[in-house]
């Protein structure tokens, strides 16, 4: 390992060469070490460009999002070199970056930059192809270098492996503001991703205002004790709670989506409903004393399925979730749900009877009895123009005829994606033992924050070279894997730079899985460019483990 970290020191020494012109002007060079890799950077025969100040930044007319692409380049500039840049739709003096959208790219979010002595073009077919050409210039820039910057021509063509690049936070089991949730889509941004999975419910807590269940925040958001560590069985004897109204789920979805990210809300059910319950008692099989959560795990308390309230309740619950979150993909959770209850209830019972289901000696009738519950609740979003994604556990008992699915359970093989795949259904990839950040990076945890117990480490470059795309499929089915995503799970994670200390760098070798072509992906060339990236870091405030600068 020594020469990795040699290659980071020196690589540290670099970012920021600078250069004396005269006397009284020093400029930096901007490099494009930057993570994830681009596919191609190609050095053109020109003399560099000088970013100094008054280069205008252009932006068509009329075009709201490309406006708030040229601010965020202005800011970032002004970031890198102490100086403002004005925004406009034209400018006939100086030298100018002009940002433009050109149909002849492929990928929905590709781009092109031309970086030469007059100027520098970005150009893509959508605006958030734009956004990632902004991105890769930020990325280059020296950090709070507070002088003329030189970019050395070249020409930079680009575009994501996959469309679905995702990042998961957990906000049901320790509650983040609105504030913290916006600097995650931050942190998001700076690595390209695009789709927030957002787990709003929980057994410990629910999250999210819902109008017609106003129970479900005034109970269901606050637990009146948690566990201390992993169930030791000492409670702190302090509440905890917290949820967003839908005015601020609005405003972060507007937040997210300035940023190209989709925020994919999840509603898990019919498991993970503890907090539900305890608002509710009707809805579960007993109606017995329920309550909030106060320790991790799997709850057997789960929905009644055998009653046409649940329905209504799921029903009227995705309506108002429709109504904020646009996203097409909504994600409805299906995991961990133990059919106990429903093996006692009369009322499971005689809905199993009356709809038909029967145990094979491939699924339970309960097993059948979840299915039929994802199915209908697939059918309703579904026609309102949504899709579901669902926890590989949505196999059990039937896959829903038009459902993603999220695999995860690494322990159960292979069989969940293949079989997914196999009847033709998308798969996103977020494997328990590579991307659960949740897990310690090392194994020796003397210095660690609390993480699982398990001796499941997950180290940057394990992540960084698992493959999402596993060997065995055709051509064809290898489109049915769409993406990969990072979950940052939080029972053992209760402030926000523990959040932060989990994900980063983390989410900088993920961006390369999520973003760069296999064949060009490279581990020491990774650790070359991530200092760079690590200053942005720093600048922003966030958190981050240091293992790899030991
Ligand atoms: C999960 O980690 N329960 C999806
Ligand atoms: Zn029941």
């Amino acid at each position: 390992m020594k020469h990795i970290y040699i290659i980071l020191l020196v690589s540290l020494c670099l970012v920021n060469k600078v250069y004396a012109v005269n006397e009284t002007e020093v400029r930096q060079t901007a490099n494009y070490r930057v993570i994830p890799l681009p596919q191609e950077i190609i050095p053109i025969q020109d003399s560099p460009f000088l970013l100094e100040a008054g280069v205008t930044i252009l932006y068509p007319s009329n075009n709201k999002k490309m406006q708030k692409n040229a601010q965020f380049l202005a800011n970032y500039l002004q970031v890198a070199t102490g100086k403002k840049f004005p925004i406009a739709t034209q400018s006939n003096k100086g030298s100018v970056i002009s940002l433009s959208l050109d149909k002849k790219h492929n990928n929905p979010e590709a781009y092109q930059i031309i970086i030469s002595a007059n100027g520098v073009k970005i150009t893509a077919s959508t605006e958030a192809g734009i956004f990632y050409g902004i991105q890769f210039l930020r990325k280059s820039l020296p950090v709070n270098a507070n002088t003329n910057i030189i970019l050395p021509a070249v020409e930079v063509k680009d575009y994501p492996r996959f469309s679905y690049r995702g990042a998961l936070l957990d906000v049901g089991r320790y509650f983040f503001t609105v504030d913290e949730v916006k600097t995650f889509i931050d942190m998001m941004a700076l690595h390209n991703m695009n789709r927030f999975h957002w787990h709003l419910t929980e057994d410990q807590g629910w999250r999210i205002e819902i109008k017609k269940y106003p129970k479900l925040t005034q109970i269901g958001s606050i637990r009146k004790e948690t566990v201390i560590g992993r169930n030791s069985d000492i409670y702190d004897h302090r509440p905890h709670g917290g949820f967003y109204t839908q005015k601020e789920l609005k405003e972060i979805v507007r937040y997210a989506a300035d940023r190209h990210i989709t925020i994919i809300p999840e509603v898990d059910f019919p498991g993970h409903m503890q907090a539900a319950l305890a608002s509710y008692p009707e809805l579960g099989c007993t109606n017995g004393a329920y309550e909030v959560g106060t320790r991790w795990g799997v709850s057997d308390l789960v929905l009644c399925a055998g009653q046409e309230k649940t329905y209504q309740f799921l029903e009227d619950v995705l309506t108002e979730v429709l109504d904020i979150f646009p996203s097409e993909y909504i994600h409805i959770g299906g995991d961990e749900c133990p059919k106990t209850e429903w093996e006692k209830c009369h009322k499971c019972q005689a809905r199993i009877k009356e709809i038909g289901l029967q145990s094979d000696k491939l699924h339970t009738k309960e097993e059948r009895l979840q299915s039929y519950i994802i199915t209908r609740m697939e059918r309703f979003l579904n026609a309102k123009g949504r899709k579901i994604i669902g926890w590989d556990e949505i196999l059990e008992g039937g896959l829903a005829p038009n459902a993603t699915v999220m695999y995860w359970r690494t322990w159960c093989g292979d069989k969940a994606y293949t079989e997914a795949v196999k009847q033709g259904h998308d798969v996103i990839m977020t494997p328990y033992k590579y991307m659960y950040f949740d897990h310690a990076y090392v194994s020796d945890r003397t210095n660690e924050p609390l993480c699982l117990a398990n001796l499941n480490n997950i180290t940057t470059d394990s992540i960084y070279n698992y493959e999402p795309v596993p060997a065995g499929f055709t051509t064809e089915e290898q489109k049915h894997f769409i993406g990969v995503q990072g979950n940052v799970w939080t029972e053992l994670i209760s402030t926000f730079p523990h959040v932060q200390y989990m994900s980063l760098p983390r989410f900088a070798a993920l961006s390369e899985i999520q973003w760069t072509m296999p064949e060009k992906k490279n581990y020491h060339n990774f650790l070359y460019h991530l200092p760079q990236l690590i200053q942005i870091y720093d600048n922003e405030g966030y958190e981050y483990a240091k293992h790899l600068f030991k």
